[in-house]
């Protein structure tokens, strides 16, 4: 148990003693043949994330994942049951016949690559709801953890950990600092005060006055301390987060005076109790100051459209604990921009009747993003807006699959003909997945029982998917019968950006024209499990376009696809200028 009871208990900045669960170098190799004869555990990536700060000290003094007693008093009293402040249970849940108590198992990521050697000592049922209250504060499961959490397994395990290697990251390797290596830089910085910025967002301009602001209140180095290992579902990836961060520290910040790091924590939106969490964690890598602003790690509304958390919970928190943490809150309201004054001031502070602008995350893409239209220089710099539109280009450079679905002969592919040029026209990348043509390759050999139907609809889906995932526009014309088949489709492809249309040519007229001849075979007995004769066909239960093809031409049917996809915006109007 060396090290889990040490005293970290330290006040300023870059001091305090470190867990290191790494392995000494001689071991490694022993300890992996060893390894490999153990019984294995494939680890989650929050557990895997978890692991990676628990090896390296950034949850010091924890230095495994949590035992019964730890839990219980994290749980109720926010402490370790050594006492030191521990306001987020970290656990390792499994099932109870995964382990054995007593012994060892590996502990491997999702790739099956070693992590760890962990001696299971303990094993202990939790209680769901009851963390889910003490903890978050609420049953609600609109919060991202409440919801994570009824999947979690029953049982926790915790005991000693040998953690032969860390999990590997190629990204941005030279900004990934381990608590010890942050404290190194800050020190041979010079710093004298550390004021740690957390964020799972992209850099703005608030953002940046919050960090000057804060900086120069405390005379001190910021420590811009980023969140890339798990966030809030929806947030803007990493990689798009991180280059952000680079052009600001590189371009807005007096270069002695800021150090971007890199950590891998995994989030819990917790709120109050994750801000007293995350300076916990900034002591540990140097920090004696955390910028807490408003609704800090707030996972927005619950399902009655209250927020989960007093905005101000947070800073409360933090200031209660200071001197036992070692850390301070350096507080900020809502910071917005005043147009009138071009400065920006805490909301509070605003003479009521003058103008105050703010834009939300969802804003930024719906309003700016989505529509290709630059954000504004009051919101961020230029160089942050063009490393946003680079990541997220307007819709009518985003992936869509057009899913024609209908009888044979019902006119899916003569649509889906005039449909491409059309999209041509207007500026698009267009592949086509037309069945008959995907089962002379990609589906060569499938038939067209239930099974083999559902394999090539989901074949000609996988591939829509992919190409849709790549922002490409991609027209399927398949007959696709059944309506579970096509909802998985569309939920592989994701339904903001699957486009059903329904080609209702009535049975009898597909029979009359016969283009292939196929309905009279079929009538003669001669192919079995044609659709519409000796094989169900499902219309959908709410397309989003429904073809008529008696009265309407494949011309007219494809403008009206390329109307409703100028709607929806993946086609820009015609005319409209290239952005
Ligand atoms: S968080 O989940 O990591 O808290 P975010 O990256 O949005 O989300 O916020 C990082 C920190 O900046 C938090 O302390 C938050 O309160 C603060 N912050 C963000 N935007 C503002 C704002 N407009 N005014 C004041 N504080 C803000
Ligand atoms: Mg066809």
């Amino acid at each position: 148990m060396s090290g889990r009871n040490r005293q970290a208990g330290i006040i300023g900045p870059y001091g305090g003693d470190l867990v290191n669960l790494l392995a000494p170098a001689e071991d490694r190799e022993a300890l992996h043949a060893y390894a490999d004869r153990l019984p294995s555990l494939q680890l989650p990536s929050r557990a895997v994330c978890d692991l990676e700060l628990l090896a390296t000290g950034g949850f010091s003094p924890l230095d495994r994942f949590m035992g019964r007693e730890d839990h219980e008093r994290a749980v109720s009293e926010m402490r370790l049951s050594s006492g030191h402040l521990s306001p987020i249970p970290v656990t390792l849940p499994v099932d109870a016949g995964d382990v054995r108590l007593d012994a060892d198992i590996a502990l491997r990521d999702a790739k099956n690559d070693l992590l760890a050697v962990m001696t299971v000592e303990e094993a202990y049922e939790w209680d769901k709801r009851e963390v889910a209250l003490k903890v978050f504060g609420t049953t609600d499961e609109r919060h991202p953890m409440v919801a994570e959490m009824d999947q979690w397994k029953p049982v926790n395990i915790s005991g000693r950990l040998r953690v032969i290697d860390l999990p590997e990251h190629f990204d941005f390797r030279e900004l990934r600092l381990t608590p010890s290596a942050c404290r190194d830089r800050l020190q041979q910085m010079g710093a004298g005060n550390v004021v740690a910025f957390q964020t799972r967002n992209p850099l703005h301009r608030v953002h940046e006055e919050l960090t000057k602001r804060a900086a120069a209140a405390t005379d001190g180095v910021l420590l811009l301390h980023p969140v890339v290992g798990m966030t809030k579902l929806g947030d803007v990836d990493h990689y798009t987060r991180v280059r952000t961060y680079q052009v600001m520290a590189e371009k807005y910040y007096e270069a002695s005076g800021i150090l971007l790091a890199l950590l891998p924590l995994a989030m819990r939106m917790g709120g109050p109790r994750e801000a007293l969490w995350h300076a916990v964690i900034r002591r540990n890598h140097g920090a004696n100051h955390l910028i807490v602003g408003r609704d800090h790690a707030g996972p927005g509304r619950d399902s009655s459209n209250r927020p989960f958390y007093d905005p101000y919970g947070a800073q409360e928190l933090v200031e209660q604990h200071r001197d036992e943490l070692g850390v301070r809150a350096v507080p900020f309201g809502e910071l917005v921009y005043l147009p009138d004054e071009d400065a920006y001031a805490e909301s509070s502070r605003v003479a009521p009747g003058s103008a105050a602008w703010s834009i939300s995350g969802t804003q930024v893409r719906e309003r700016y993003l989505d529509r290709g239209v630059k954000l504004p220089d009051w919101y961020t710099r230029p160089e942050v807006a063009e490393i946003l539109a680079e990541s997220y280009p307007p819709r009518h450079r985003q992936g869509v699959c057009i899913w024609f679905t209908g009888l044979s002969g019902a006119g899916k592919s003569t649509t889906a003909e005039v449909l491409t040029v059309l999209l041509m026209e207007r500026g698009r990348q267009v592949t086509v997945l037309d069945g008959d043509v995907v089962r002379t390759h990609l589906s060569k050999g499938l038939g067209f029982t239930k099974p083999d139907r559902d394999a090539n609809i989901l074949r000609i889906g996988f591939v829509a998917s992919e190409i849709a995932r790549a922002g490409g526009a991609v027209v399927c014309a398949a007959v696709s019968p059944y309506t579970a088949t096509r909802d998985a489709v569309r939920d592989m492809i994701g339904a903001d950006r699957f486009v059903e249309v329904f080609v209702n040519t009535p049975l009898d007229v597909c029979e009359k024209r016969d283009a292939k001849g196929m309905y009279a075979k079929a009538r003669r007995g001669e192919i079995r499990n044609f659709t519409g004769i000796d094989d169900p066909y499902e219309p959908p239960p709410s397309p989003d376009l429904e073809l008529e093809t008696i009265m309407c031409s494949p011309e007219a049917n494809a403008r009206a696809i390329v109307a409703e996809l100028e709607r929806r915006g993946f086609v820009r109007p015609a005319g409209a200028a290239a952005p």
